[in-house]
């Protein structure tokens, strides 16, 4: 087994904070393996950070088993949750069983995330009875993105927050592992987190939530900080010293100063 389970994950709750943190690639999976990283999303964000989409919304199947195999095999200690993409546990419960069949035995991952509130709590728990652990994913919700007309805070009305937390328990009480909580208001991250037994995973939701996520374009400077959530926090600017490296191989060649001859030998 890993070092870290959907058990471990479970038991950090109310000890440890959890950093979590999205990967598309066997390179970076590595590298935040190596760095100690608990949790590794394979994001349908794949859509946008790396496969040139608007939203994730087109990204497909094939796409996400695809990359969660690439990032299973440059994981050893961290658990690796891959995104069931946009259509593929809309249709129907039996297509959703078989589409988190096909990411934990074709994609190597270690559990499912899922978005959507209670409505959705029939397929989590048949989805964890039948062995397959089920993150869930609730707030702004990027594959109805395009219903709800953009990214914006959800759960500033009571309504609203109230219906959020009905279906954090619910995901809860159906058997997620844990709760990714979206753009919510930091008071309703700290509200859900203590009314359920499972970890919140925030990203925008506050510093009250169990653990935290970001999206590693964000984390490591590789977006335009336009491109940015404004919750984000960059540690690095790679985006930066890529376009840098780049431009010292472009003046180099030009010039001549690469590649030097070889030493002759002796
Ligand atoms: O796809 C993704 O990167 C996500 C995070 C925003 C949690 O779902």
């Amino acid at each position: 087994m890993k070092t870290w389970t959907t058990l471990k994950i479970r038991k950090c709750k109310g000890v440890e904070r959890i950093a979590c943190v999205t990967a598309y690639d066997a390179a970076f999976a590595r590298l935040f393996d190596q760095a100690g990283i608990p949790f590794i999303l394979v994001g349908d964000s794949v859509g946008n950070n790396v496969l040139g989409y608007e939203t994730p919304v087109p990204v497909t199947m094939d796409d996400m088993v695809h990359h969660t195999a690439a990032v299973a095999r440059g994981v050893r200690d961290a658990l690796v949750v891959a995104d069931l993409p946009f259509l593929s546990y809309q249709v129907s419960d039996e297509e959703g069983m078989l589409n988190a069949g096909r990411l934990i035995q074709e994609g190597g991952a270690d559990a499912v995330k899922l978005e959507g509130g209670a409505f959705r709590a029939p397929l989590v728990r048949k989805l964890t009875q039948n062995g397959i652990p089920v993150c869930a994913h609730i707030g702004l919700t990027p594959q109805s993105v395009l219903e709800f007309g953009g990214y914006s805070m959800h759960g500033k009305e009571p309504a609203e927050a109230a219906q959020l937390l009905a279906d954090a328990k619910a995901l809860a009480d159906a058997g997620a592992f844990a709760i990714v909580l979206e753009c919510v208001p930091d008071s309703l991250g700290a509200k859900i987190t203590e009314a359920v037994p499972i970890p919140t995973i925030g990203i925008g939701g506050g510093p009250s939530c169990d653990g935290q996520i970001l999206v590693m374009h964000d984390l490591l400077g590789l977006n335009a900080p336009e491109n940015s959530p404004k919750f984000a926090r960059r540690y690095a600017e790679i985006g930066a010293a890529v376009s840098s490296a780049i431009g010292a191989y472009i003046a180099d060649v030009k010039s001549g100063a690469f590649p030097l001859p070889r030493a002759k030998k002796p």
